[in-house]
């Protein structure tokens, strides 16, 4: 089965899609073999972005399809390296067995508190419901000026969760690229790709991380040295 990264959240338009996106494009550079599976099935901006990327005959294009549930999306990754998963706009209980599915759990957020707060507030429940703590990480998106960043950095960590390193600001630069199936790390400007750059080396430390922890816990169980 492919290693799986989600991105959920409590609210709508706070990146989800953005850094799905951003993933993929940055892990098909990777030679990985992706699957981007859009959970959102009335919206699928990942999966007509991908079109778009294609249409343009770009050099990494991304496998995206639609999916109704986590199940129908991990049946179909079977053979890649890597599953993408991108929810709809509000957690629901299907966003807890697609955490529970996941080695890494992404909640993208703006940096206000009307936006901490119910991402804290998620981080709560999907720790409650038995995901382990180090599978979640925060990513500040949509930032207007890097003192959000601190701020917001401080109320996460305050809370007892891991934020990404890095931030995304608010530019129309990477609108634009999305609009020509562009990623966050592929605008023409290079100032813009760095500083998306930092954010996905930091989310790909902690999945490699992670499949270091569930590859070596695995070999433990088969030892019997665990369970
Ligand atoms: N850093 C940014 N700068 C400028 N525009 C952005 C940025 N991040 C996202 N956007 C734009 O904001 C909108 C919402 O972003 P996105 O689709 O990633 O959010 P989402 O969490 O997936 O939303 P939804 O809950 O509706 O699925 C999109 O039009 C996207 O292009
Ligand atoms: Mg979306």
């Amino acid at each position: 089965m492919p290693v799986t990264v989600s991105f959920v959240g409590q609210k709508g338009g706070v990146g989800k899609s953005t850094l799905a996106r951003a993933f993929a494009a940055v892990a098909a550079r990777g030679k990985l073999k992706v699957k981007l599976a859009d959970l959102d099935l009335h919206q699928q901006t990942s999966v007509r972005w991908a079109k778009t990327r294609s249409a343009r005959g770009n050099q990494y294009p991304i496998d995206a399809e639609a999916f109704a549930t986590i199940e129908e999306a991990r049946a179909s990754s079977q053979g890649t390296d890597l599953l993408i998963i991108d929810t709809p706009g509000h957690a629901s209980p299907e966003t807890l067995e697609i955490a529970r599915a996941s080695e890494v759990v992404v909640l993208p957020t703006g940096a206000s508190t009307d936006d901490l707060y119910p991402t804290v507030l998620l981080l709560y429940e999907l720790e409650h419901m038995g995901i382990p703590k180090d599978r979640l990480a925060v990513a500040f998106c949509r930032l207007l000026e890097l003192r959000e960043e601190h701020a917001a950095r401080r109320y996460i960590e305050t809370a007892g969760y891991e934020a990404l390193d890095g931030s995304i600001p608010e530019r129309a630069g990477y609108r634009s690229a999305h609009n020509q199936g562009q990623s966050l790390t592929e605008t023409p400007d290079q100032a813009l790709n760095r500083r998306a750059r930092k954010l996905m080396e930091s989310l790909l430390e902690k999945v490699l991380a992670q499949l270091k922890a569930v590859k070596s816990h695995g070999k433990q169980t088969e030892n019997g040295s665990i369970v």
